[in-house]
């Protein structure tokens, strides 16, 4: 097969480095890729956003099978207009994609289908919004309802902040059209986790549970990032809640889509809030998480792409994969100044040395490389050391290992990646 990865960050780098091993794989393409992804796969000029490019490129080198990595070109329908061309796309269709477009109609497809979630209300004139934060009091969640790069969630503390927040989006339109409406919603405590499933539009596959690090810097201080470490499994996601969150979250949201006549196909990613053993959905997403795709793929051991295709093919019910025992672990290596501007251009050294270390894995997120060839930061995440071992510790200290080795002053990382399931080692 000619397979086709679109996007190009660590997730696409893991992607690529996991089809890349696949024997059914002959001819492996990314677009736009990155330098890490030029490694195992033929990097095309072509923005993932750009899905008339998309579209033509894969026309262009014959492509057999897409796998789409990021949200916005799943939203903007590339998965429909790729079917449309005769080509076989991994992901959902624009329709299905509206589970992660859109948290009001998530929220209002919960409510349809018991699928447990945060109470709430949805609106688009602020003074109603309002009205609906006095009522409710604080603390209180503001969400815009579309697509803003996962900034567009406001934890408020108090009305005030509240109310500020819905200004913030919809009067001043700080996510842009994505603020048009948004969804208040009750404030969840509880430990987070993440949980993934391949579905083919009525059979769901687990794959794993892996818990993120949103928070920019250590002891989850600071602002918000796109995800700042990894890990999997989580181990709060034992085989109890995972049978739980087959039943009343992934499968009721199979079953629910497919009812309503826009079937989903491809990775369903369920944002959990788990409290006291229950889990309530914080949100979906339709794609692998970045960077938790980078500690599922090198936990997997199955290939993957006959499990991407069967989805497409609507042939999972029969579909097994196999996984590593062992734990991965990964830390996200940042530009100086992210989550505002990172600064660009800084040089990478010792990422041989990295790769070189044993059970490590270095995923490229946000690199090119200069005119001279040497690789500098692109981008806000700019890299993903990976590492697995027999525990959490084993594999954090492996992957710091991995990060100590890599020379860049012009960027950071947090050094307790992995601290909750750390801490649960300890107490053993
Ligand atoms: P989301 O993009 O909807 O997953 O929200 C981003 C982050 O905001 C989540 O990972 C949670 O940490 C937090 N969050 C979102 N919704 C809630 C909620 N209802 N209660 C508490 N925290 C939340
Ligand atoms: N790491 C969270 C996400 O990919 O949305």
């Amino acid at each position: 097969m000619r397979v086709l990865v679109v996007g190009g960050g660590g997730r696409e780098h893991a992607l690529c480095w996991a089809l890349s091993a696949s024997p059914l794989c002959d001819a492996l393409y990314c677009a736009p890729g990155n330098p890490g992804i030029a490694a195992v796969a033929t990097c095309l000029p072509v923005s993932a956003e750009d899905v008339d490019g998309v579209v033509a490129v894969a026309q262009k080198e014959k492509i057999d099978f897409v796998v789409v990595g990021p949200e916005a070109p799943l939203v903007a329908g590339l998965v429909d207009k790729l079917a449309a061309a005769g080509i076989k796309a991994f992901g959902p269709s624009a329709l299905a994609a509206r589970l992660e477009g859109s948290k009001a109609f998530m929220k209002d497809f919960f409510a349809r289908h018991n699928v447990p979630t945060a109470a709430y209300g949805r609106f688009t004139d602020t003074a109603k919004a309002k009205a609906f934060i006095d009522a409710k009091g604080a603390p209180i969640v503001v969400k815009a309802d579309g697509l803003a790069a996962g900034k567009g969630v406001i934890l408020c503390q108090s009305i005030a902040e509240a109310h500020a927040a819905i200004d913030t989006i919809m009067t001043d339109k700080a996510f842009g059209a994505a603020g048009n409406e948004v969804v208040v919603e009750e404030f969840l405590d509880g430990e987070e986790a993440s949980f993934f499933a391949i579905v083919d539009g009525e059979t769901a596959l687990p794959l794993a549970s892996a818990q993120d690090h949103k928070a920019v810097g250590d002891g989850d201080t600071g602002p918000n990032t796109g995800g700042m470490g990894a890990y999997s499994p989580a181990p709060i996601v034992d085989d109890a809640l995972q049978l739980r969150v087959m039943n009343e979250i992934i499968l009721p949201t199979v079953r629910g889509m497919a009812a309503e006549g826009h079937p989903f196909k491809g990775v369903l990613f369920a944002g959990l809030m788990i409290s006291k053993g229950v889990p309530k959905t914080l949100e979906f997403n339709v794609r692998f998480g970045d960077p938790e795709c980078e500690v599922l793929m090198v936990r997997l051991k199955s290939d993957l792409l006959p499990a991407l295709v069967a989805a497409v093919d609507g042939q999972l019910k029969n579909f097994d994969l196999r996984w590593h025992d062992d734990v991965a672990l990964t830390v996200i290596m940042a530009a100086n100044g992210y989550p505002g501007t990172p600064q660009k251009g800084t040089v990478i050294e010792g990422l041989d040395a990295a790769a070189k270390i044993e059970d490590v894995t270095v995923f490229h997120a946000g690199t090119k490389a200069d005119a001279s060839g040497a690789i500098v930061a692109n981008g806000g995440r700019v890299l993903a050391v990976t590492a697995t071992g027999k525990s959490v510790s084993e594999a954090q200290a492996r992957a710091y290992k991995g990060v100590d080795a890599i020379r860049w002053p012009g960027g950071f990382c947090r050094r307790d990646i992995g601290w909750r399931a750390v801490a649960r080692e300890k107490q053993r």
